[in-house]
């Protein structure tokens, strides 16, 4: 094994609640991160899928630099212009009717508060999960998220009751979603999941049922929205309206924020007090989003994460991989072999770093919005030298 991967931090004080790859990251530049025994590793993976920008874009270094300058924090008890700026930025990006948008910090706490209005609007107490899903680690958010109860959902009980609709299954979302359903949670593409598309017919189908029996349609866009399919959300790309959008992560690039995406008629049933946050919204989170928005926008990032994502498609299924699934750059390589075993050798021969996910034959790739041409052929080149 190289040095540099049998590194391990020195017994500290943190939590030891994380398996944590040997990479010791000392900076990092565009699409490289850079280690302290001198590797440049291309990170197709993101941190999660937060550096959508990669690393050090300069626009977003200066306007996180003015905005600290200028005013480094105010809460929501005052207004603040950036902040306005930040959701009309935000819901323009969107479109879809979703004219307004409530700031949070993480994606739990934006499904969380999705889900706690879809209860209180509709007075119903029932909420329908999709198999596979992820939606955050919170009582209500992990509630709806796959597994977790086997897992590390640690509350003794969900706060309202869930059921879960198998992965494209037409049938059960007729079967299950009735006039007792408060909401429909469901990400369009699934990221930990395993980078998986639930296509078009499916949520189509979760939309018209949701219309029917008046429970509210939440896309948890945390990690397939802001631009990862190549459209500003999954949405966009699928054609659906839904409710709400919760989105986070490439929201802020790397600055923790999240929002809460509301159509109007959502957004009518709110008044003073109803939802609330010390740091959500704050004028840091707010210069970011604006600022990402702008970058996305302006830099024709979504134009280039179609065009790369779909150079991927075709040129990498050798090595290792049979097949491609997902959307843009959430997508995932299907492995013939174990994909710990690919990402390991990956990052081990290759300095190429990228994910793994809830299913054991999928590498997920979560890559920058700014890769190009050249790094998909390193990517390429990668996976065919490694054992089939
Ligand atoms: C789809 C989805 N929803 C929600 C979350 C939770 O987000 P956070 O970790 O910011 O709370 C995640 C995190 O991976 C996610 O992928």
């Amino acid at each position: 094994m190289n040095a540099a991967l049998s590194w391990a931090p020195p017994a500290d004080h943190l939590a030891p609640v994380y398996a944590q790859w040997a990479l010791d990251v000392v900076d990092a530049a565009g699409v490289h991160l850079h280690t302290r025994d001198g590797r440049q590793v291309l990170d197709l993976y993101g941190g999660h899928a937060v550096a959508a920008l990669g690393y050090s874009h300069p626009r977003l270094l200066a306007a996180l630099a003015a905005q600290a300058k200028s005013l480094i924090f105010q809460s929501n008890a005052v207004p603040l212009e950036v902040r306005a700026r930040a959701a009309l930025r935000l819901t323009r990006f969107a479109g879809l009717g979703l004219n307004t948008a409530f700031f949070v910090n993480t994606g739990a706490e934006a499904n969380e508060n999705a889900l706690k209005l879809a209860l209180r609007i509709t007075g119903r107490r029932k909420v329908v999960a999709v198999e596979g899903s992820f939606h955050g680690r919170t009582a209500a958010a992990g509630a709806v998220t796959w597994g977790a109860a086997q897992k590390w959902y640690g509350f003794p009980q969900a706060p309202f009751e869930v059921e879960f609709v198998p992965r494209g299954d037409l049938e059960a979302v007729e079967r299950i979603v009735g006039t007792d359903t408060a909401a429909v949670i469901v990400e369009p593409v699934q990221g930990v999941g395993g980078a998986l598309d639930l296509g078009e017919p499916f949520l189509s189908a979760l939309r018209r049922r949701c219309t029917d029996v008046c429970a509210l349609l939440v896309c948890d866009e945390v990690q397939c929205g802001m631009g990862r399919t190549g459209y500003p959300f999954a949405a966009n790309m699928y054609g659906i309206s839904p409710d709400m959008i919760t989105t986070a992560k490439a929201l802020g690039a790397g600055f923790p924020c999240a929002a809460l995406l509301m159509a109007d008629h959502v957004a009518s049933h709110l008044k003073t007090d109803d939802l609330g946050t010390t740091f959500g919204g704050g004028p840091m989170a707010c210069a970011m989003i604006e600022t990402v928005v702008d970058i996305i926008e302006s830099e024709g990032l979504l134009a280039n994460v179609r065009e790369l994502s779909q150079q991927m498609r075709a040129t990498c299924v050798v090595g290792p991989v049979t097949g491609t699934q997902g959307a843009g750059f959430l997508l995932g390589l299907r492995t013939r072999r174990p994909a710990r075993d690919v990402q390991r050798e990956l990052l081990e021969q290759h300095d190429i770093l990228t994910g793994t996910s809830g299913d054991p034959h999928v590498v997920r790739i979560l890559a920058p919005y700014v890769l190009e041409s050249q790094h998909v052929a390193q990517l390429r080149d990668a996976l065919a030298s490694l054992p089939a």
